[in-house]
């Protein structure tokens, strides 16, 4: 019932003023108006832009309807979803009486950096979640607040990371900033204190990110300009059990021996570079993706000591496709050594 009457307001709007821009304004000025029509028992607090179903008495819905600017939150809302419109900016003071939101859903929208006023996060004091991915941001909104555990904002135009960025941001866990324009981010996520998963994929990275937090379990860095692998790297970040560094520029030299040879990584990509040799991994390593690379030889070693092919290998999947390498390359104590693996990709 309620669409139809929004369908018809808008109707008439749209005769009135022809304009949807315009439209959307003027609705908004009905924010906050509390419905008492006849038919209609609820007496919620919505504007009528969005749904704010009884079922859900904390959650606005006005994602896909061609909104163009946020529209007035009520304070008792904590859940907005917002994804899927053309909302371009969004100026300080939108959010200042809707203190309990916890979700701000803004995915797949228009927001430009130079429009979103400085302060517009700032006072969220319960915010955990804010998804931005899918926009044309070119910077990391200003002042958000501290209390962030999943901060989203792949798919954006962002070249450049403020030091003070994240500054604070003890209980940050996961971090998108994939499918950016990130060249070089300096130090940036050194004090994210929480954080477990760094997704940076599709970015313009030349080498790893330094400063990496100590718990980071999940580090995808697929599809950047990657040449080496610092010598520590694995020794500095010892929960990291996810690394993704496929398509990117690593050759063996650039890979320090034993670097991955870590009891902690579970699964290590690194197909589609320029490695001519196994690299040494763990015993505890279950995945290892090195297809689409230059490998010549299959060095057991690699997997299990010479000494003792009996300590075997936990791999149970392991790729090697389109290397310089066949199946007959492949001696037969491998089969002591890498039991786990159902087949090996050759
Ligand atoms: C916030 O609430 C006050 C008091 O109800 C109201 O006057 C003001 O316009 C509201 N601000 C926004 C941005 O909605
Ligand atoms: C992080 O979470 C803890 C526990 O929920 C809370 O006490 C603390 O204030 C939060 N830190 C920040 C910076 O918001
Ligand atoms: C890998 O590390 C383990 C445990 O630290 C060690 O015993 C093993 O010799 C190392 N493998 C190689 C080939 O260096
Ligand atoms: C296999 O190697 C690990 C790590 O080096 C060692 O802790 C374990 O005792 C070895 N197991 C056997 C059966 O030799």
């Amino acid at each position: 019932m309620r669409t139809a009457v929004l369908l018809l307001l808008m109707g008439i709007v749209d005769l009135s003023i022809g304009q949807r821009y315009s439209q959307f304004q003027w609705l908004s000025h009905l924010r906050g108006r509390r419905r008492h029509a006849g038919w209609q028992a609820a007496d919620v607090d919505c504007p009528l832009e969005c749904d704010c179903p009884s079922t859900y008495p904390t959650a606005m819905y006005c994602h896909s309807r061609h909104l163009q600017h946020v529209p007035y939150v009520p304070s008792h809302i904590k859940y907005v979803y917002l994804q899927r419109n053309q909302i371009t900016g969004i100026q300080d003071g939108v959010f200042d009486n809707a203190t309990s939101l916890i979700w701000v859903v803004l995915f797949h929208n228009q927001l430009n950096s130079d429009k979103i006023g400085k302060n517009v996060f700032s006072k969220l004091k319960n915010l955990d979640r804010l998804l931005l991915d899918h926009n044309e941001l070119t910077r990391v909104p200003p002042n958000l607040p501290k209390g962030i555990t999943d901060l989203r904002l792949g798919h954006n135009k962002i070249s450049k990371i403020l030091s003070n960025s994240f500054e604070g941001m003890a209980n940050l866990t996961t971090l998108h900033l994939q499918a950016n324009d990130l060249e070089d981010v300096g130090g940036v996520f050194k004090g994210l204190k929480s954080l477990t998963a760094l997704d940076m994929r599709k970015n313009k990275l030349r080498k790893i990110p330094d400063n990496l937090p100590g718990r980071l379990q999940q580090l995808y860095l697929e599809f950047n300009n990657i040449e080496s692998v610092p010598t520590d790297f694995l020794k500095t970040y010892r929960k990291l059990q996810f690394v993704r560094l496929a398509h990117n520029k690593l050759t063996d030299k650039g890979i320090p021996s034993s670097v991955f040879n870590i009891s902690t990584l579970v699964e290590l990509d690194l197909s589609f570079n320029k490695l001519e040799r196994i690299p040494v991994v763990s015993r505890n390593l279950e995945n290892l993706y090195l297809q689409a690379n230059k490998i010549k030889e299959f060095s057991l070693g690699s997997f299990c000591s010479t000494a003792d092919i009996t300590n075997f290998s936990n791999l149970k999947m392991l790729r090697l496709d389109a290397n310089q390498i066949s199946a007959k390359d492949i001696p037969a104590e491998a089969a002591y050594c890498l039991r786990q693996v159902a087949f090996i990709d050759v």
